[in-house]
């Protein structure tokens, strides 16, 4: 017993002294390392978000490898983001961001942005608390790269990624020459404009193509995601840019807080509009514009791609940016003699493309019965021709279509 002991001590220490000599061989040597303090002036340019931003710099790094740079930015006071930029400030073209690192936990005022001998990159309060690192300590880091095509690295010294920005998008995928999809696999959208964590709708992309999610969908439930759209892009490889009409330098697809899909194309050719849109998932040319359920607001009614109208008890009204839903009946106590529908003729819900083919026709008095039991049934689509009933549990975008297709909307009377 003790002899197995005393051999364990021997074989750790060995072990430990090994470890201890790979971590001296691969240090990242001293002129590579800093430390950045988040103060001092912002840049004066406008860019995306209406953000205010600092670049990233010190006497010896710059971090720029055009056009890509390192950067803070902030969209609400005291909140900064560890990011990168595309677009450079004099170029009369919107500049763009392209990688979160700490969308969820901004910084303030005064965090450090370190990276140290022992390889890891760190990004902590002013006080020491880390919100977010690479947790590339001890893996034989050496320095650290902007490449030229965004992706931010961490190396060993043969070169080798440790660590790459790449691996992890938010909700950019941002590719040189093309977009492709290689391995990273999820995009997340931002809340909006001004809020940067995590927003409702999310791609998952595998070689098949994607899927598309909401969690916005099912309001008692936070946690529980709804499938939106599953489609094949391309070959599965490659996107098929149809309005890149030019040689491009790079381009990043995008997946927006409104659930829409883009490709972004840079351009450096041209002395402005370099970031173009060259592909939405949602357009005219692609998925129909309309099918987006954010499209109209909460609530509205959707014909080749523009809000038209507002339904209502009354009829259609004409379109406002108001979006307030029709009351549901409370969840519970549902009464029949409560529970009424107004009939929308010739709009389609933007699930009905993806609805089960298994579901049997029924009547439409089924239907209805089935989305007066259900309390999260805001509605039910009725196709006659078919008889195939779809229950809605949230409205968003009703899109125009041809009159066989009818809404029934729930309000409580
Ligand atoms: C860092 O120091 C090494 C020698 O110690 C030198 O070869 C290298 O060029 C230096 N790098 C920078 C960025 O100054
Ligand atoms: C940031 O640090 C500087 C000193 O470097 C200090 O004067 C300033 O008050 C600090 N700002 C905040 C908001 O803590
Ligand atoms: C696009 O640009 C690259 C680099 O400038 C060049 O090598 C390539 O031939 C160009 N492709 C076309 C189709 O013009
Ligand atoms: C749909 O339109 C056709 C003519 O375009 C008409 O004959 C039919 O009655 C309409 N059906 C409904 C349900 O309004």
């Amino acid at each position: 017993m003790g002899a197995l002991n005393y051999a364990m001590l021997i074989h750790i220490t060995l072990l430990l002294m090994s470890l201890a000599i790979t971590t001296t061989l691969s240090q990242a040597p001293r002129n590579q390392t800093f430390k950045f303090i988040n103060q001092g002036e912002f840049g004066d340019q406008i860019i995306e978000y209406d953000a205010s931003y600092r670049v990233i710099r010190n006497e010896d790094h710059i971090f720029l490898t055009r056009p890509f740079r390192l950067c803070f930015y902030n969209t609400t006071p005291d909140a900064f983001i560890f990011a990168i930029r595309a677009g450079l400030p004099n170029e009369e073209s919107l500049m763009r961001w392209v990688w979160d690192a700490n969308r969820n936990d901004p910084v303030r005022e005064n965090a450090t942005l370190t990276f140290g001998r022992n390889g890891n990159f760190v990004l902590a309060e002013a006080d020491g608390r880390v919100a977010w690192q690479t947790n590339t300590a001890n893996k034989g880091v050496t320095g650290i790269k902007l490449l030229p095509n965004g992706n931010l690295v961490l190396h060993d010294k043969n070169g080798k990624f440790i660590w790459q920005s790449f691996d992890h998008p938010t909700d950019t995928l941002l590719a040189g020459k093309s977009v492709k999809i290689n391995g990273r696999d999820k995009l997340v959208s931002r809340t909006s404009d001004m809020v940067g964590s995590d927003g409702p709708y999310s791609i998952h992309l595998d070689h098949k193509g994607f899927t598309m999610y909401s969690g916005e969908t099912v309001p008692t439930s936070p946690g529980n995601r709804r499938l939106l759209q599953v489609r094949p892009i391309g070959n599965g490889q490659q996107i098929n840019q149809n309005r890149l009409n030019y040689n491009a330098t790079y381009s990043f697809l995008r997946l927006g807080s409104d659930g829409n899909l883009k490709a972004y194309t840079y351009y450096d050719q041209v002395s402005y509009l370099k970031w173009e849109e060259s592909f939405a998932f949602f357009s005219s040319y692609f998925i129909r514009e309309c099918a987006l359920p954010s499209k109209c607001c909460t609530y509205g009614l959707c014909d080749k791609g523009m809000c038209v109208a507002y339904p209502s008890p009354n009829g259609l009204l004409g379109w406002s940016q108001s979006c307030t839903l029709p009351r549901p009946p409370p969840c519970g106590k549902i009464s029949a003699g409560k529970v009424d529908y107004y009939k929308i003729v010739g709009v389609e819900h933007f699930l009905n493309p993806y609805m089960d083919d298994s579901e049997k026709p029924m009547k439409v008095g089924e239907c209805r019965d089935k989305c007066n039991k259900d309390c999260k049934c805001l509605g039910f689509i009725y196709k006659e021709d078919t008889s195939k009933c779809l229950l809605a549990p949230l409205l968003g975008t009703l899109i125009k279509d041809v009159n066989t297709s009818v809404g029934y909307i729930k309000y409580a009377r």
